[in-house]
Formats: C-alpha cells, sequence, structure tokens
C-alpha cells in the first residue's frame, strides 16, 4: 500500500478544491493506495462536511496555543474536526513563515501528543545536491527533527529536494530509491511504531509510476498535478 498524499497549497478555489474532492470521494476502495488531500487550510469543514471519507492533511499547524494568537492554527481544531494528519516542514512554509528544524521538531511532537499523523518534508538545495552531499544534509536534518530517545508513534517522512519542487526537475529514478533507501537504513537510528518513506518533487503523470514502484519509496506527496483531474483518476 502506497501513500498518495495531494498538496494543493494555496492553488485552488473554494469550487475546484470540491471538484476535486469528489473524484476522489468517487474513486473505488483500493488496497494498492491510501489517498490523502491537503487542501488549503481554509477549505478543510467543508470536504469534511461534503465528503467525511476523503481523509485530508493541514498544510501545517502552529504552536502557539489557544488564547490570543491571532492568526494560529491550534492542532485542538484538527482534532475537533476529526483531521488526522498534518503536513510539517514543507519548504514553502520554511521560507514564507521562518520555518526551521527545530520548530519543526517541536511541531512534530505537538502532533503526536495530540494523535495527529506528521508528514514531516526534508531535502536538500541545488547546490547541496551538485556538490554530492545530499546523504550528509539529510542525516544532519534528520538529527535535528528527530530525538534517539523518543519512541514515536506513526510518522510519514517526505523527501522533497528543494531544487526539484515546482521545477519540473527531479532525481533520477534509481537516485530516489537509494536516497530513499538511506533515508530508511538512518532512521533505523530511530523508534517509530510506523514510518513511511514518501518522495515529493515534481511527480506528474509521466513519472508517477516508475516512482511509485521503486521499492523503497512508500509513496507520493504531490503539488501543481495534482491539481488537475487527470492526474487523481490515475489512482481508479
Ligand atoms: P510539485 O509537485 O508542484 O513539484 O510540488 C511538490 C510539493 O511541494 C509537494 O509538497
Amino acid at each position: 500500500m502506497k501513500y498518495i498524499i495531494f498538496n494543493w497549497k494555496s492553488y485552488l478555489n473554494l469550487k475546484e478544491t470540491l471538484s476535486l474532492s469528489k473524484i476522489i470521494s468517487n474513486l473505488p476502495k483500493s488496497k494498492k493506495y491510501k489517498i490523502l488531500s491537503s487542501p488549503n487550510n481554509f477549505f478543510h469543514l467543508t470536504i469534511r462536511k461534503l465528503f467525511p471519507k476523503n481523509i485530508t492533511a493541514t498544510q501545517n499547524i502552529d504552536l502557539h496555543g489557544l488564547g490570543a494568537n491571532t492568526g494560529s492554527l491550534d492542532v485542538s481544531y484538527l482534532t475537533e474536526s476529526k483531521i488526522k494528519y498534518s503536513i510539517l516542514g514543507h519548504s514553502e512554509v520554511r521560507a514564507n513563515f521562518n520555518d526551521n528544524d527545530l520548530i519543526v521538531k517541536d511541531k512534530l511532537k505537538h502532533c503526536l501528543s495530540n494523535n495527529i499523523v506528521p508528514i514531516v518534508c526534508i531535502g536538500e538545495t541545488k547546490d547541496i545536491y551538485k556538490s554530492k552531499k545530499t546523504r550528509e544534509f539529510l542525516k544532519l536534518q534528520i538529527h535535528k527533527i528527530f530525538s534517539m530517545s523518543t519512541q514515536y508513534q506513526e510518522v510519514i517522512l517526505a523527501y522533497e529536494p528543494l531544487w526539484s519542487i515546482g521545477t519540473g526537475l527531479t532525481p533520477k529514478i534509481d537516485e530516489i530509491d537509494e536516497i530513499c533507501s538511506y533515508l530508511s537504513m538512518i532512521l533505523k537510528n530511530y523508534s517509530f511504531k510506523k514510518i513511511n518513506i514518501l518522495y515529493g518533487g515534481s511527480v506528474n503523470l509521466t513519472n508517477i509510476s516508475d516512482i511509485l514502484n521503486l521499492r523503497n519509496v512508500n509513496g507520493v506527496l504531490v503539488g501543481s498535478a495534482s491539481t488537475k483531474s487527470e492526474f487523481i483518476k490515475y489512482f481508479k
């Protein structure tokens, strides 16, 4: 079973979001795929109401808590709305809202203590990739986010090379598999009840089947391609 996560970012308006959500709700039940969508945070409640079987993930949470915190998204709102997943540390959140690995570490803890499955994004820049320091970088990133002395519940780790997001560029197919295999080796030093490693970055209809066939890749996190109905219908 592979995870298919649609990250709709802020691409879609309400009508478009509901139209894709309807297609998802009509997909036949599958043993091959577990499908999640991550609509703009503004649309969760409408989706939950109209398509209660669709599984959704928020695109972020924050740590300010309930109370006098204008603009916050507290985890308790997810729990209340029966949302069980949240993306954390996406590169766009890191860039736009100054999230870093330390903040992601705290958000991860906060999600897990509230029974939210975190989808933690990591990935290297083009310069790091070019200088062949990807493995070293990812190992350090994991070290900063996870602690070896913690027993984690379910976690999803998404390997999203920054240079691949929204560019149409991806590592070579074999390379994706090798890096995910490396990540899974590194993660053996940590303790998880369940851990899945996904790939994200310029996944589209042309490369999806090759990526899903990779042994060490447990699914995909897809951005712009997932805003097209043809892409979603691939999972019929
Ligand atoms: P693209 O699929 O548009 O490259 O975006 C990937 C991504 O950011 C998923 O979280």
